[in-house]
């Protein structure tokens, strides 16, 4: 195992046995809840287990996991700027050695990549916007800034997670003709294991703001959980938020937020909450502890929000603003989107309903959020998708993958089936960060 500098607290945490069958207990209830409740685990219960060493990997692994997030996590890296040439990744830039975690380096690291980077430009256009752009991932250098995610998945998926220079060469990224960032999944007719998958990291860390996400195409299809999300460190200490994140064929988003103890919701009606969401989903305990790890998700009333819906239509966006009125989601569909938006000055003022909206009143957002980065990831089956193989229920999830697919695992499925996953690709035009000047 290579020195890690800062996983000091995870290393102590594998030496800690204790609670390890209490926590194999918890990550079991949680699955099946998750299961029959179609809701998702935050996937990083299952990189805290993982990093306690209860979940069914060796030590070894799971050390090189931290280890591989702490090299990536450069701070020299966090503050490339932008106008660095991604055109034609290497891997070599931003997945150099240093060794200080994006998490555990993050108070250290947040002068230096609060800095503007990106071009700012739509950011200076008039208007009554409070905010203002600090870190735009789009076009050529869409993948500055990043870091890829080059070892074992920590949701379980049978996906292999390819450093930049890797999933370059085998044609899992690119820049594409319009200029937009894609992500696929490989579509090799059959594969013994795993399929090659990209996950990727904001180097950028961040407490509040407001991001803003532009996609064309998402990933869909039985097998495929692709999510856009947020994560802060000493999970759930530091706090989730799932922004876009669902299953298989599943046309409505869910997004969650999972937490430390102490956060939750008034009601499960969402429009008290100031949400446009058809439900809550898990339920009003947001804490990963006492939830089964449910958390607190709310699902969009669209079916253009996920999947075949969002694809058809062109995509759209998502905006997650984080501030003290509370955590929201908004989510525009192609046609849809706001022109302040498109213009680059965001007024969320004049957005609406969020379609999902944690209160501040019983979920301090200071406190049960800190220090996130920004996440894209594609895995295949796993603790969700795996899980709920065999389940109905969900839009757009009449009948079950097994049912759909005729294989009775989702593992068989994938294994066998490449061409499923043509359409298991982000095609992203933008990643927009905006802050305020203004007390967040
Ligand atoms: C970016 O890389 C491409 C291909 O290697 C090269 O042609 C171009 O000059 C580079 N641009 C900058 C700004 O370095
Ligand atoms: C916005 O600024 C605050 C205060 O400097 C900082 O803590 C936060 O991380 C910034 N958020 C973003 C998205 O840059």
């Amino acid at each position: 195992m290579r020195v890690c500098s800062t996983p000091l607290p995870l290393l102590l945490l594998l030496l800690a046995s204790d609670g390890v069958f209490a926590k194999r207990t918890l990550i079991r209830r949680a699955s099946n809840y998750a299961a029959r409740q179609t809701t998702s685990l935050a996937r990083d219960l299952r990189v805290a287990l993982a990093g306690v060493g209860v979940l069914p990997r060796s030590d070894a692994a799971q050390h090189v996991i931290f280890c591989k997030n702490s090299a990536q996590g450069a701070l020299g890296s966090s503050s490339v700027p932008p106008e660095s040439n991604s055109t034609s990744p290497s891997g070599s830039g931003t997945n150099g050695g240093a060794s200080i975690s994006n998490h555990a380096s993050s108070s250290s690291t947040k002068k230096s990549s609060a800095s503007p980077t990106g071009t700012a430009g739509g950011a200076t256009s008039t208007s009554t916007s409070a905010w203002h752009l600090v870190q735009n991932y789009a076009g050529s250098t869409f993948f500055n800034g990043w870091d890829f995610w080059d070892t074992a998945d920590p949701t379980h998926g049978i996906v292999q997670y390819l450093s930049q220079s890797d999933a370059q060469n085998a044609g899992l990224i690119e820049i594409n003709p319009a200029g937009n960032a894609v992500m696929r999944v490989e579509t090799t007719p059959t594969v013994a294991s795993t399929r090659k998958s990209v996950r990727i990291t904001t180097q950028r860390v961040f407490t509040g703001g407001l991001i803003i996400m532009d996609s064309v195409h998402m990933p869909t299809g039985c097998a495929t959980w692709p999510a856009f999300w947020s994560n802060g460190p000493d999970w759930p200490l530091g706090g989730e938020i799932d922004v876009v994140e669902g299953i298989s064929d599943y046309t409505n988003n869910q997004a969650t937020i999972h937490t430390g103890p102490g956060c939750s919701l008034t009601t499960d009606n969402p429009s008290q909450l100031g949400a446009s969401a058809s439900a809550v989903t898990g339920g009003t305990d947001c804490a990963a502890a006492t939830s089964g790890n449910a958390g607190c998700g709310m699902r969009s009333p669209s079916s253009q929000s996920f999947g075949p819906g969002f694809n058809s239509n062109g995509g759209g966006v998502y905006a997650m603003k984080w501030d003290s009125s509370g955590i929201s989601v908004y989510f525009f569909a192609r046609g849809s989107i706001p022109g302040d938006i498109s213009s680059g000055s965001p007024n969320p003022p004049s957005w609406g309903l969020p379609m999902a909206h944690w209160p501040p009143s019983d979920c301090d957002p200071w406190k049960f959020f800190h220090d996130h980065v920004a996440i894209f990831d594609t895995t295949l089956c796993g603790d969700w998708a795996g899980s709920a193989w065999t389940s109905t229920g969900a839009p757009g999830q009449d009948q079950s993958c097994a049912t759909r697919t005729g294989f009775s695992t989702c593992d068989a499925f994938v294994q066998a089936s490449g061409a499923s996953f043509n359409d298991a690709y982000w095609e992203v035009k933008s990643v927009k960060i905006y802050n305020t000047t203004a007390p967040l």
